[in-house]
């Protein structure tokens, strides 16, 4: 996967020097709703090719990352006469990198792509990694393929205008990447308030850090064979209280939930592996005091339980795969571990938030 990740406080001008001697037939942009007004105007007031490239925009919103919209944008780069050797800039957050990225990777058999992501999610986790597609059939992410975007330019210039909760929504991976690299990540990670110091100057060097860490675990198992299974901390139990909260009818956003999950996930290594509680106990007041609690009840285990056996990622029948920490930034994949013992993190969970 060759991807140059560019971090830039200016993406525009960013864009223009990526651009120098490449020699693309054409530009174009793709954007959605939102970021069209949000986004759009600021790169192209300060890119020349931007300014210029011809833009489409698809309706903003998970329920527009689907077939139509898809086909429309094909109908789009065809009669804006795309060829090969054009290059689609996807412009907003992860639902637009995920289909933009596999329009451009269908489109003639493949043409270049460039993200650049407006969201704190799309920054560290949706617009790198090579994993792009559709939903399909009600599933997520049930269409795609791996195509990696040739440059992905990270800045914090368009964080400004998301709401506080998508913004900390995005800032679960972020510490999730910080847990998966060291102490001293880890404790930068939690000194830090994505919200209230947002533009204290520190967002672009922890988005640094941050992104390095999962680029780092891509590029040694790039089709997620093992390592990239780390990435999954936190996600286990994450998608059992996403899944809850939305068939309870109040849905949560996802890093609430891989929050959440992530406390569960340092209680098991507690529990499993003899980890000691100086990640834990740090980690659990931060997702309090940030994501509040996941308001879970001793009724809810046996839903919350269902949720995780059928998780796609878990092969194994009478147990759930997690990936735990042995330390910070030493992550145990594909760790068995009985029902009995996921209630009793559960019990600690809602004992500490
Ligand atoms: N490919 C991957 O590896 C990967 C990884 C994680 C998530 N994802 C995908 O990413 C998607 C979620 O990403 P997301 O949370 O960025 O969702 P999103 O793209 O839907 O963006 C959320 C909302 O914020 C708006 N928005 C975007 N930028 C804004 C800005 N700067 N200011 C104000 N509003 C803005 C969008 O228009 C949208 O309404 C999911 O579809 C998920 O499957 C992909
Ligand atoms: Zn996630």
């Amino acid at each position: 996967m060759n991807t140059e990740l560019i971090f830039s406080a200016g993406p525009g001008p960013a864009f223009d020097t990526f651009c120098q001697g490449r020699n693309y037939a054409s530009v174009h942009t793709l954007t959605d709703s939102n970021t069209a007004t949000l986004a759009l105007p600021v790169l192209a007031a300060s890119s020349t090719i931007l300014a210029e490239a011809r833009n489409w925009t698809m309706p903003a919103g998970e329920e527009n990352k689907n077939l139509a919209t898809l086909s429309n944008l094909w109908t789009e780069l065809e009669s804006a006469g795309a060829t090969r050797r054009s290059l689609l800039v996807n412009i907003g957050g992860g639902v637009v990198t995920d289909l933009g990225g596999f329009a451009a990777a269908t489109f003639k058999r493949g043409m270049d792509y460039v993200n650049i992501p407006t969201t704190v999610l799309g920054a560290v986790d949706a617009s790198f990694g090579g994993k792009t597609g559709i939903d399909f059939g009600g599933l997520k992410n049930q269409i795609g393929t791996f195509a990696a975007p040739a440059a992905t330019i990270i800045s914090d210039t368009f964080f400004a205008t998301l709401p506080p909760e998508q913004i900390l929504s995005g800032y679960a991976e972020m510490l999730k990447h910080a847990l998966l690299s060291s102490s001293e990540a880890t404790h930068k990670a939690l000194d830090f308030d994505p919200v209230a110091d947002l533009a204290s100057g520190n967002m672009l060097p922890l988005l640094r850090s941050s992104c390095n860490v999962k680029a780092g675990i891509v590029a040694a198992d790039p089709h997620e064979k093992g390592l990239r299974k780390s990435l999954n901390l936190g996600h286990t139990a994450g998608h059992a209280f996403e899944s809850l909260a939305m068939r309870r009818g109040k849905p949560i956003p996802h890093g609430y939930a891989v929050a959440y999950g992530m406390v569960v996930a340092l209680i098991l290594s507690h529990m499993k592996l003899g980890v000691g509680t100086g990640l834990l106990y740090p980690l659990a007041a931060y997702v309090r005091s940030h994501y509040g609690s996941p308001g879970i009840k001793c009724s809810d285990y046996p839903e919350l339980l269902g949720f995780m056996h059928s998780d796609k990622k878990n092969t194994a029948k009478k147990t759930v795969n997690f990936t735990l920490l042995k330390n910070a930034g030493e992550p145990v994949i594909d760790c068995a571990t009985s029902d009995n013992d996921i209630r009793t993190a559960l019990d600690i969970l809602t004992d500490l938030i």
